[in-house]
């Protein structure tokens, strides 16, 4: 069988310790793999690379994808789907693996249904797909903010400060919850709860009353204040999928708690450092554990679907309910935080 493999969206550190698995499994398993380059846009290009076992060697621990990725949707218009679904005859290609988030696994979802044989692997450091507990990539980026929060911790509270931390998440706010609890943020802001910013500063200054003159807010990047009614954002323009840039809760919310409580605020945007580099050994187990499994249900033919963890077991389910919806922040975690709060 011969298999295509492509990365997109944004990059996520574990990307290439997913593609190593496939590869080494799916040659135990006689298949034969090519690597598609930049996500989609390789398939509309043909362009890609071949994908042996000496090319995937030395990738585990290796942050990015050596295959390159982009945000193209080859749904965008007809002329292109039907390239799309040409390109792949004409590689001969009998399955493609996706290893992408919502957006990527969406084309891989609706491919399959024209008929391509396709199989997903979930990406994204924000662990917001649905139909899997968690991403790869989400615990390194929470490791990243977890250390980056205990370094801000000690100058904030030396200059008697407020640090906003601004961390990834679009519309769903797993990064500053989980890296805000692990952080011992003071107040965690989520796009799933739109907050007032007189009870952010109310935060601040109980604790002054108790004795704390500093405190450390993180929020997602697509948290918002209840009186703005939605998403701050850095410029109108949208992605190939629809999206706005998010950007600017960090530096308003800097600007409004310094005027209305009086502290010296600082704002810090993490931004694509949380992205970036080496993933931890979590992140290292779980994509070789996708990876393998991938390669598995190609060889079984299960196409439609995706792999994914349920609990500590790795399942697989399919595209289409994998990419309906998105996953938002659990509640309870949520609650749990909030325990921490002021
Ligand atoms: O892939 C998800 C994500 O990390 C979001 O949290 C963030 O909004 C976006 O990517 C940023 O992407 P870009 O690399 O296009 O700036």
């Amino acid at each position: 069988m011969n298999v295509g493999i492509l990365t997109g969206g944004g990059d996520c550190p574990g990307l290439n310790a997913v593609i190593r698995a496939v590869v080494r499994r799916g040659q135990q398993l006689d298949l034969r793999f090519i690597g598609i380059r930049d996500g989609w846009k390789g398939l509309l290009n043909l362009a890609f690379v071949p994908l042996t076992k000496d090319s995937i060697s030395g990738l585990l621990p290796r942050g990015g994808t050596i295959l390159g990725t982009s945000r193209t949707n080859p749904f965008k218009t007809e002329e292109d789907a039907e390239r799309l679904v040409s390109n792949i005859k004409k590689l001969r290609l009998d399955c493609i693996v996706a290893i992408g988030g919502d957006d990527t696994l969406g084309v891989a979802t609706k491919l399959y249904e024209r008929g391509v044989n396709t199989v997903g692997v979930p990406k994204t450091i924000d662990n917001d797909l649905s139909a899997t507990d968690f991403t790869f990539g989400f615990d390194t980026a929470v490791s990243i903010v977890t250390e980056a929060l205990d370094r801000l911790h000690t100058t904030t509270e030396a200059h008697h400060r407020v640090m906003v931390v601004e961390v990834m998440g679009r519309h769903a706010g797993w990064i500053a919850t989980y890296g805000g609890l692990a952080g011992g943020a003071d107040m965690i802001l989520i796009p799933e709860e739109p907050f007032d910013v007189d009870e952010v500063c109310s935060v601040v200054k109980k604790r002054e009353d108790r004795g704390k003159n500093f405190s450390i807010i993180v929020a997602a990047e697509g948290a918002y204040p209840k009186e703005a009614g939605g998403m701050i954002t850095k410029d109108k323009e949208l992605d190939a999928f629809g999206h706005a840039r998010l950007g600017g809760v960090g530096e308003f919310l800097a600007e409004e708690v310094e005027k209305r409580t009086g502290f010296e605020t600082r704002f810090v945007v993490l931004g694509h450092l949380q992205r970036g580099g080496t993933p931890t050994a979590y992140d290292r187990i779980l994509a070789t554990r996708y990876g393998v499994r991938a390669a598995e249900l190609v060889h079984e033919g299960k196409f439609g679907r995706m792999v994914a963890l349920h609990g500590n077991r790795i399942v697989d389910v399919s595209l289409k309910e994998a990419t309906g919806e998105t996953k938002t922040v659990d509640k309870e975690i949520y609650k749990l935080a909030s325990v921490f709060f002021g």
